[in-house]
């Protein structure tokens, strides 16, 4: 049985974190280190991640159905025990994660932009390293403990869902990507990717350019924008899932 958090769950937890912050960005993954955000602008924060989020309904009035793509040999074996949106923090470790911090939010729509009540949405990816936690994933034993690697949520009224993740890395063979999978109860799910805009290697990224149809192939790759209202030195993007149901 998946213990999905709710939409109210999600932004309590956020408001749950302890957030810490890089000191400056790097090429090089860094640690991050004590925030001086006071919990008010914790708040701040969080309610304008999801207040953002009804917005990219008017930017996806296309609905150009999210296409699928593999799932990859990475999805958990077995899941964390921390499983929620924050992939930042895991619960236990004293470091936060690699990398630097990305908020990833948007809707889970059907193809009449209606909202797709209870879905849950998966994601995956590897550390800043390119490393999986993942037992068959090269350099397994060298992943960054305080990188959760997995988390899920449930969205809200209307749709919406939010992760507090790292902006991805390639890694050998692939463009930087985030692994999704949406179960929408009783329709079924789809298993998809979300690439980085801007980034060299989506030009020869095999799974990417699998996607033969340039908007579907365009739909799955989301701009990255300073979020510095949201926490210092943080992306954000904004990736709409359109079911075909
Ligand atoms: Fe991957």
């Amino acid at each position: 049985m998946i213990a999905a958090a709710t939409g109210a769950g999600a932004l309590a937890a956020f408001l749950r974190y302890t957030l810490q912050v890089p000191h400056a960005l790097h090429d090089r993954p860094v640690r991050m280190h004590t925030s001086h955000l006071k919990r008010r602008e914790v708040l701040a924060g969080a309610a304008a991640l999801l207040a953002r989020a009804p917005a990219t309904l008017a930017a996806t009035s296309a609905r150009i159905v999210t296409p699928g793509q593999t799932e990859g040999p990475f999805y958990p074996l077995a899941f964390p025990a921390d499983t929620d949106a924050d992939l930042v923090l895991v619960k236990g470790q004293a470091a936060l994660a690699m990398g630097q911090i990305t908020h990833v939010s948007g809707r889970v729509l059907d193809h009449r932009g209606e909202v797709v009540g209870g879905a849950m949405v998966e994601i995956w990816q590897c550390d800043a390293n390119g490393i999986y936690n993942h037992p068959r994933a090269p350099g397994h034993a060298r992943h960054d403990r305080g990188f959760q690697g997995y988390g899920r949520t449930q969205v809200d009224a209307i749709g919406r869902y939010a992760f507090r993740t790292i902006r991805p890395v390639a890694y050998p063979g692939r463009a930087p990507h985030i692994h999704f999978k949406v179960h929408a109860p009783g329709l079924g799910r789809l298993t998809t990717q979300l690439y980085i805009a801007g980034e060299p290697l989506n030009a020869t990224d095999g799974v990417l350019n699998a996607i033969r149809d340039r908007a579907a192939r365009e739909s799955v790759i989301v701009r990255l924008e300073e979020a510095s209202e949201l926490e210092s030195g943080a992306l954000k993007g904004a990736f709409d899932v359109i079911l075909s149901v």
